[in-house]
C-alpha cells in the first residue's frame, strides 16, 4: 500500500510548483496529467518526462474544456487516485481605491472557481470510485493577510471549499488536504522581480533566511497524496519557512 504508485492530475503543472511535483511523481515511477493553459511550457516538459506524463490544454475555469481535457487523459492513464490544483495567477496589488471589480472577480474565478471545478469533476469521479486525495494550493495569505484584496479572499476561500469538501467526501476515502506555502522560487514569484519589486526586505524577514524550493513543497504534495497520510482530511499546512511567525502584513511588503 505504501508502495502504491500515484496517477495524479496537476492544473498548472507546466511551471513552478505543479511542475515540481509532476517531476517528483515520475521519478518514483508514477503517472501524470497536466492541466494547463500554457501549451508551450507544458509540451516541452511532458516530451521531458516521457510517456507517463500526459499534457491537456485547459482553461480551469472553463466546465465544458476541462471536463473534455479530464476525460480524453484519464482514458490513457491507470485510474486516477489524486489530484493537486497548482493552477493559479498573480495577485493585483492595488489599493481597493484604484482596485477594479473585474481584477477582482478574475482572480476569485481563477482560484476559487478554478479549485472548485477540478474539484467537482475529479473528485467526483474519485469519490464514485472510493478512493482519492486532492490538495489545494492556498497561500499563507489565507491565515495572515496582507494588502492583496482578491487573491487573499480567494486563498482564504480555497481554504473553506477544500475543508467543505473533506467533511463531504469523508465516507467516500477522498480525502481533501491544504497547502499554504510562503514565498516559494518560481517563475509565479520571480515576475514580480521582472516588474521591478526588489525583494530581498521579504527574503531577510523569513526565519529560514531563503525562499522555498519548489521541490520542497511537491515533497509535501506527495506525503499527502500517498496513503501515508491516511488520516490526514482537512488539514491545512502551512509550508512558509516559518514566515508568519514574522508579522502581520509586512512579509508581503507595503501597499503599492
Ligand atoms: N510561488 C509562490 O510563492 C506561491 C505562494 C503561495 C501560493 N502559491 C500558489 O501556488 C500555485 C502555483 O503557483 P506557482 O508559483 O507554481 O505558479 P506558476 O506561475 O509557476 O505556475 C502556475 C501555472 O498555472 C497555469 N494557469 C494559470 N491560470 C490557469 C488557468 N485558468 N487554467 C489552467 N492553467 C492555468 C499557468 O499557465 C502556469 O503554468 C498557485 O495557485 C499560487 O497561487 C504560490
Amino acid at each position: 500500500m505504501e508502495n502504491e504508485k500515484l496517477s495524479v492530475i496537476i492544473t498548472g503543472g507546466a511551471s513552478g510548483i505543479g511542475e515540481a511535483i509532476a517531476r517528483i511523481i515520475i521519478n518514483k515511477g508514477g503517472n501524470v496529467g497536466i492541466i494547463d493553459l500554457n501549451s508551450e511550457k507544458a509540451n516541452t516538459l511532458s516530451n521531458e518526462l516521457g510517456e507517463r506524463c500526459i499534457f491537456r490544454q485547459a482553461n480551469v475555469t472553463d466546465e465544458p474544456e476541462f471536463s473534455k481535457a479530464y476525460l480524453s487523459i484519464k482514458d490513457m492513464m491507470p485510474a486516477v487516485t489524486g489530484c493537486v490544483t497548482c493552477a493559479g495567477v498573480l495577485p493585483v496589488r492595488d489599493p481597493i481605491s484604484k482596485h477594479t471589480l473585474e481584477d477582482f472577480r478574475s482572480v476569485l474565478d481563477n482560484h476559487i472557481s478554478g479549485t472548485f471545478l477540478t474539484c467537482k469533476i475529479i473528485g467526483t469521479d474519485m469519490a464514485e470510485r472510493k478512493n482519492g486525495s486532492i490538495v489545494t494550493l492556498s497561500s499563507v495569505l489565507a491565515v495572515r493577510p496582507g494588502p492583496v484584496l482578491g487573491y487573499g479572499a480567494a486563498k482564504a476561500g480555497v481554504v473553506n471549499l477544500s475543508q467543505s469538501l473533506a467533511v463531504q467526501w469523508g465516507k467516500d476515502n477522498v480525502r481533501v488536504n491544504t497547502i499554504c506555502p510562503g514565498w516559494v522560487d518560481t517563475p509565479f514569484i520571480r515576475k514580480q522581480e521582472e516588474d521591478g519589486r526588489d525583494l530581498s526586505p521579504i527574503i531577510d524577514m523569513t526565519p529560514i533566511g531563503r525562499m522555498i524550493k519548489p521541490e520542497e513543497i511537491a515533497k509535501l504534495a506527495y506525503f499527502l497524496l500517498s496513503p501515508s497520510s491516511s488520516a490526514m482530511t482537512g488539514s491545512v499546512i502551512l509550508a512558509d519557512g516559518g514566515i508568519t511567525l514574522a508579522g502581520g502584513y509586512l512579509p508581503y511588503g507595503p501597499l503599492p
